[in-house]
């Protein structure tokens, strides 16, 4: 089986990668990304020498390079991560979060379809169903989503299904709910805590941090795709959650707690425009049909994450490049924090 995997220098990607080279080292792999300022080669260490695999650098929404890729390695399926992932930097410049989001998965269909693709197993968000107050969604609740980003995901969402429908194309889709764990790029909640905790610097929580995330371990997280693309029904959504509801003050008091450090650092800035207030999903489907659920329990989950990024602090000053301290300089002063 030879599997493209597209933004595999990701957090999730990279991940992914590792854990489905394990499982299945017979798989040929081909990975594309765009090595944005959140795709990282350090991620993959040691993958890259294995004979199974292979990296291109490149974009999805460049029909052209992309052509040349399926044409020279001719794979039998498609799984897309590539994403601008960002909710914060979609609010102030959502243009790449169109164009790869969209465009890309755009550009990606197409060619599945030409290269009679036998698997295109789409990565989404939960972030497409919106905020949810009580209850929680199941895959056939509405999609009703609040930020750019959110909406450039609904929106590849809807493309894939159209090309299911009107094509034949046969399509898988997870929505999984927030991921922590090794390799997530700095500017997210929890990495973000982490690093400003050990450095004794501000963390900023929007609005009163009571807003609501299903906390989900990025190696739970790849079995639930792992599953999917092996056993998911062709056309069908699949929720991949943690059941770990959790307010971010929680989440960043028991950071604090675990490192030793003050709550005096908890920084309360103005709120995220359009900030969902409560993520939730329903895992009944998952559960049912292919009798997955989550396994990670989020203390032992948050120890080896605090653990993987204090012994990373190498890796941590690798990300933070030109283009990520100009970001955060615009973005931390507009908080009124003057960190970074
Ligand atoms: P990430 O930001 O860590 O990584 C994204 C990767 O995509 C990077 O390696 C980047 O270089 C690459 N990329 C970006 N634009 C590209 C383009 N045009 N062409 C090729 N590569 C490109 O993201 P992540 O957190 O690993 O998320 C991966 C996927 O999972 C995304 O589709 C995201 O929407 C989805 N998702 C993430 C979470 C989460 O909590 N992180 C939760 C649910 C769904
Ligand atoms: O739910 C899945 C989504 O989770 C993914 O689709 C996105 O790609 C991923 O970025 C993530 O989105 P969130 O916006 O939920 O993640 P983030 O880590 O940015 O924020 C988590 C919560 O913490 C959210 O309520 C905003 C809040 N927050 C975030 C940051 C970065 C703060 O209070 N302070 C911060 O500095």
């Amino acid at each position: 089986m030879k599997v493209l995997i597209t933004g595999g220098c990701g957090f999730i990607g990279s991940n992914f990668i590792r854990y489905f080279n394990t499982k299945h080292p017979y798989y040929k792999i081909l990975n594309v990304d765009k090595l944005t300022y959140a795709g990282n080669l350090e991620n993959l260490k040691g993958i890259e020498r294995k004979r199974n695999y292979r990296f291109i650098k490149a974009d999805i929404s460049n029909t052209k390079v992309m052509k040349n890729c399926f044409e020279k390695f001719r794979p039998d399926a498609v799984i897309n991560f590539a994403a601008e992932t960002h909710v914060d930097r979609s609010i102030v410049g959502p243009s790449p979060f169109i164009k790869t989001n969209f465009l890309g998965v755009g550009v990606l269909l197409n060619l599945a379809l030409r290269f009679q693709i036998k698997k295109f197993l789409q990565i989404s968000t939960d972030e497409v169903y919106g905020s949810i107050l009580r209850g929680s969604f199941t895959e056939h609740s509405p999609l009703n989503p609040s930020s750019p980003y959110a909406a450039s995901k609904a929106a590849a969402d809807a493309l894939v299904m159209a090309y299911y429908r009107t094509h034949g194309l046969p399509v898988l889709i997870t929505r999984s709910s927030n991921n922590y764990g090794p390799y997530q790029f700095p500017e997210k909640l929890i990495p973000l805590t982490i690093i400003n905790a050990l450095n004794n610097k501000k963390i900023p929580l929007y609005g009163d941090g009571k807003n609501v995330r299903d906390w989900l371990s990025v190696e739970d997280n790849c079995e639930a795709i792992d599953i999917v693309f092996q056993k998911g029904s062709i056309g069908e959504t699949y929720n991949v959650g943690g059941e770990n509801e959790l307010t971010n003050i929680y989440i960043v008091r028991k950071i604090l707690k675990i490192l030793n450090k003050s709550e005096s650092l908890i920084t309360f800035v103005k709120d995220r425009p359009g900030h969902d207030r409560r993520y939730s999903l329903s895992l009944s489907k998952i559960r049912r049909q292919l009798d997955w659920h989550p396994t990670t329990s989020f203390r032992k989950g948050m120890d080896k994450t605090i653990d993987w990024y204090r012994k990373h602090q190498k890796w941590l000053r690798n990300c933070q490049t030109g283009e990520y301290r100009t970001f955060y300089r615009k973005h931390y002063s507009k908080l009124g924090l003057q960190e970074f």
